[in-house]
């Protein structure tokens, strides 16, 4: 196992004092109130990008969908205001042509500097599929993204070799392909899905298999499953796990942030955002879902923020709300640090953090808790 990478998030669709949804839970329609709502403006992006490379994040991941801002565009911006953070751009490789996103990678790798990681998203919302005019089911969409995958590896051929790529496949017919990297790499190909489709197309193609995050025993098992797919065909994957963070100084002043988010919730706000999630056809958001059926509604009534601790120290709030990574680690500097390390040893080494708003929170997890990783040798190099 290699050391631990730290990556943050970039809140494309906008930041706030309060939890942001994502998805139709647009925060200018019913999100947190607009003195507190800041605008992913490009200064904004720019400001939160600079902090995690100053505070030692090696990447940020971009998130895609008609709810942000376009990843691409906004990582080739950024990259000319960083020097040293990698981007790990996310995008529906059904909406756009393999040889296309090959061409996109070795331009952003000459401009950024070898800066960039591919996150592909083969897509959970029919509503959001259907916008950009696909309308293949769910399990198709991954046959398509297998296809996708394979052009987008073989395309990748040096300029001077006379070598040309030629796929014929059921989503593709591609002739003559070449796209020149130069001196630098294909990127590193992370992807998500926690459906039986998407860890077939994961375990033959991708590099780092990624997760929303649940408990520690849930992700060892889905890990070894996983793995074994991969070991059929001869490959080994990495593992990445995607999380919200709150680290303070003391457990208990980390609990009270958590209750702070909580309290800004309103019961309206939480069911329309869970009716929204509930037509979603991705594996992994309906795990989200399942986290906090039973403990959301309890904790309405109760207002108790403990009633969504659905392990020690996983606080299930910010689902109630937002799609995507549902769950946040919450406690001490030590104690998060902790619960690291023992993700770590199930096999993670990639964990993409996010916390609101994202500069504040950045430092609080990287003075606190990332300080802490640091002198137990455990970051990779
Ligand atoms: C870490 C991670 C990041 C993801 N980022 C996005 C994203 O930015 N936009 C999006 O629409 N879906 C995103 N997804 C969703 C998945 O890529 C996938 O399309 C969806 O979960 C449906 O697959 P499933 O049914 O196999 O879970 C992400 C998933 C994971 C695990």
């Amino acid at each position: 196992m290699s050391g631990i990478h730290l990556h943050w998030y970039l809140p494309t669709n906008g930041d706030s004092r309060e939890i942001v949804g994502s998805g139709d839970d647009s925060p200018l329609g019913n999100g947190p109130s607009r003195s507190r709502f800041r605008e992913a403006s490009l200064d904004y992006l720019s400001l939160v990008a600079k902090t995690a490379e100053t505070l030692g994040f090696e990447a940020v991941l971009t998130p895609t969908g008609t709810w942000c801002e376009d990843a691409w565009i906004v990582t080739a911006a950024l990259a000319q205001v960083t020097t040293r953070l990698k981007f790990l751009v996310a995008f529906r490789p059904g909406l756009i042509s393999p040889t296309l996103v090959a061409h996109q990678a070795a331009t952003l790798q000459r401009i950024s500097g070898g800066r960039l990681l591919l996150n592909v998203v083969t897509g959970g919302d029919p509503l959001e599929q259907k916008r950009f005019g696909d309308h293949l089911g769910h399990d198709q969409r991954y046959e398509r993204t297998g296809e996708f995958l394979e052009i987008l590896r073989g395309v990748v051929l040096p300029a001077g070799s006379g070598r040309r790529f030629d796929f014929r496949g059921k989503h593709y017919d591609i002739e003559g392909a070449q796209i020149d990297f130069g001196k630098w790499p294909l990127p590193d190909i992370f992807f998500g899905g926690a459906s039986g489709a998407a860890q077939a197309v994961a375990a033959r193609h991708v590099d780092t298999y990624l997760v929303w995050g649940e408990s520690p025993a849930t992700e060892a098992a889905r890990i070894g499953h996983v793995r074994e797919l991969a070991a059929a065909q001869g490959r080994k994957l990495s593992f990445g796990i995607c999380l919200h963070v709150i680290s303070r100084d003391t457990e208990a002043q980390a609990w009270e942030e958590a209750e702070r988010l909580l309290e800004r919730l309103t019961p309206e706000r939480i069911a329309q955002a869970q009716a929204i999630l509930a037509r979603t056809e991705s594996a992994g958001q309906r795990r989200m879902n399942a986290l906090h059926s039973d403990s959301g509604t309890a904790a309405l009534t109760a207002r108790s923020v403990r009633d969504l601790e659905i392990s020690p120290h996983l606080w299930a709030g910010y689902g109630l709300v937002r799609g995507g990574a549902g769950i946040a680690i919450v406690g001490s500097h030590e104690q998060v640090a902790s619960l690291i390390e023992e993700y770590h040893a199930v096999g993670f080494d990639h964990f993409i953090l996010s916390g609101q708003p994202h500069v504040e929170e950045a430092y609080h997890f990287a003075e606190g808790a990332l300080a802490v990783l640091k002198s137990k040798g455990l970051l990779a190099a």
